[in-house]
């Protein structure tokens, strides 16, 4: 990812504009020396990380806000290092000219999802397509389905971008995001298919793992009478781990089809190297039973009239804030002068979390950049953390 090594220099002295970027504000850390940069360059707001050490500092992109097209992260650095005259002592960036950016059209975010148009009438899903050798077979071989690929990691979303406008598929989108929160957006009975394949175990933190028994649950509603999701695994913990949930006590009526080493047409990069290990692969598809009721999202992020006062500031705590089943955790607050604040966050469910900043001025308050998924669970937890900050 994007990132320069340059001198220390005088962080007042960023102007408002650098070429193509405009400089949105300027946040200082409360609690180290660290500074956060808003900037916005062409549609998009992101964040840049000031990280300091004595000698030099580090100019960064954000995790929580990094746009998918790495391009205009590495525009935005190189335009305020460039406008600052900053000594650069160590660089990653190079921006090639002549390259446009990424077309984004097949690129969708969370907000499209509040009142998308599905071009097509057959829909299917992939959660964490990696490299997406599968995700783009699928959508060669199928082209009156759309596909619609949902990866967490950036780098393996851009990339596929990338490979969807070379290919030139028109029935593909690709979503950087958590796919567990995402398929919650989806309306019910739209999928034909779910695709899992080879999800991170997570042998040590069960709680990151894709499968349970909500994505379970949501996964049925979302797929259509006869649809089907399906897992492929090489952890034999996994696979028994999944058996477990989709047959499990939460589960009233269902029907579970298992096979083993069963050959795909397509091998994905990860297979291909558990096959080379001669390592047994798991399929499990659970077919979906009956017709679900559709979802009504109707929940409102707005904080209505909260504000920043300076006493916010003494009610923020950064020890986790846990009720019922999900939580609040306020990590790190940034000061925009004496006007505004950026707190940066994590809530929701344990096991579906979502991360933001909350920007917090005299006057108004909202999610930067972009609203939570509409889950009731991120509601409930949105209506405490406004309680939390009203003072
Ligand atoms: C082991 S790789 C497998 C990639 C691909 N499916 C394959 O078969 O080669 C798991 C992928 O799932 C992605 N992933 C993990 N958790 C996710 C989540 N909650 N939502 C979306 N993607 C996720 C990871 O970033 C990674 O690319």
């Amino acid at each position: 990812m994007p990132h320069i090594t340059v001198k220390p220099f005088d962080t007042s002295l960023i102007q408002e504009e650098y070429h193509n970027t405009k400089v949105l504000f300027i946040a200082q850390d409360n609690y180290s020396e660290d500074e956060l940069i808003g900037v916005h360059l062409e549609d998009e707001s992101f964040l840049l990380h000031i990280k300091k050490s004595p000698e030099n500092w580090l100019l960064k992109y954000d995790k929580v806000t990094r746009p998918l097209n790495v391009n205009l992260v590495k525009q935005a650095i190189a335009d305020i290092s460039n406008g600052l005259k900053l000594e650069v002592l160590q660089s990653n960036i190079t921006i090639h000219k002549n390259k446009p950016l990424l077309a984004n059209a097949y690129e969708k975010s969370i907000e499209d999802f509040d009142n998308i148009v599905y071009p097509f009438e057959s829909v299917a899903i992939e959660v964490g397509f990696g490299s997406g050798k599968h995700l783009l077979y699928q959508a060669q071989n199928n082209p009156d389905r759309l596909f619609i690929g949902i990866e967490i990691h950036t780098p393996s979303a851009a990339q596929v971008l990338k490979q969807i406008e070379l290919l030139g598929l028109t029935n593909v989108w690709v979503v950087n995001y958590d796919a567990r929160l995402l398929l919650e957006m989806i309306p019910s009975n739209l999928c034909h298919q779910i695709f899992v394949h080879f999800p991170v175990p997570w042998d040590k933190k069960p709680q990151r793992r894709v499968i349970s028994s909500s994505f379970l649950k949501e996964s049925m509603r979302v797929l259509e009478k006869g649809g089907r999701l399906e897992l492929r695994t090489d952890s034999h913990k996994y696979f028994w781990y999944s058996l477990e949930t989709f047959l499990g006590e939460k589960v009233l009526k269902t029907s579970v089809e298992i096979r083993k080493n069963e050959a795909l047409a397509v091998t994905s990069k990860y297979e291909a190297r558990w096959l080379k290990q001669e390592k047994d692969i798991y399929d499990v598809y659970v077919t979906c039973a009956e017709v679900s009721e559709e979802r009504v999202l109707d929940f409102n992020f707005s904080f209505k009239e909260l504000s920043y006062k300076n006493e916010t500031l003494d009610k923020i705590s950064f020890k986790p804030i846990v009720f019922e089943e999900a939580f609040i955790h306020f990590e790190r607050v940034f000061k925009i002068e004496d006007d505004a604040i950026l707190i940066k966050l994590a809530f929701g469910s344990f096991d579906r979390p979502e991360h933001k900043f909350i920007y917090m001025s005299r006057k108004e308050t909202y999610y930067y950049h972009s609203n939570p998924v509409k889950t009731v669970t991120n509601f409930k937890t949105h209506l405490k953390i406004m309680e939390y900050l009203h003072v």
